[in-house]
């Protein structure tokens, strides 16, 4: 799969991406993800991407001509998912990330300042969201799709991962787990995970799942 980010901070995009399971799955070929400078298609030498927003107000607005012209030249006849990023989108969720995950092509473009020209909504496919606050800008909102798809994607979880991942989608509820030390200050890892009577502990974790859900 391919993801192209059209972004005014692409080595926001291309460091974050170059560690843990986003960094592995490009390296092996099964991502290929580029950050592009939207300043490439600014409407002047000077790298004009926005302007004052008609009307009056604060900030800047980004210019639609220059999102046009950026979505153009990567994705011309519109094959691609395209997602623009904003507070006011749909909200991502992991059945979104299942979706776009079965997706050749996304392009996602990232907003900044006061965010862009509305007419833009023309050319995209989906306004997406991650979360009902507002962030400085769609990088860090790009970077969480991106890390949520990239792990969906064949090949690119070993095989332990990947069991754990159906466990997650299946119920998005999980049931805490342990490691050594047996205790600490006073805290002692419950019983039953130390009987090794395995039915037991499925019964235990069983009800720890639903425990959580009642929360
Ligand atoms: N841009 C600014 N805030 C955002 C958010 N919460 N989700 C997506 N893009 C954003």
């Amino acid at each position: 799969m391919t993801i192209d980010v059209l972004t005014l901070f692409p080595d926001m995009i291309d460091s974050a991406l170059s560690f843990s399971i986003p960094g592995r799955a490009q390296k092996a070929d099964l991502v290929d993800i580029r950050a592009h400078q939207l300043r490439t298609w600014a409407i002047d030498r000077r790298g004009t991407v926005d302007d004052t927003p008609y009307g009056g107000g604060p900030g800047m607005i980004l210019r639609v001509d220059v999102a046009h012209a950026a979505l153009g030249a990567l994705d011309h006849s519109h094959k691609a998912h395209r997602v623009m990023l904003s507070p006011d989108g749909e909200l991502f969720d992991q059945s979104m990330a299942e979706e776009f995950a079965t997706k050749k092509k996304l392009v996602i473009l990232c907003g900044r300042y006061e965010g862009f020209d509305a007419r833009i909504e023309k050319y995209v496919d989906q306004k997406v969201s991650i979360g009902s606050f507002v962030l400085s800008g769609g990088e860090l909102a790009a970077l969480t799709i991106i890390d949520a798809v990239t792990r969906l994607t064949p090949g690119v979880l070993g095989n332990a991962e990947s069991l754990l991942e159906e466990t997650f989608e299946a119920d998005l509820t999980e049931y805490p787990q342990y490691t050594r030390p047996e205790k600490y200050r006073g805290m002692n890892v419950p019983d039953v995970l130390l009987s090794g009577h395995h039915a037991e502990i499925q019964k235990w974790r069983d009800s720890q799942r639903q425990n959580l859900e009642r929360t």
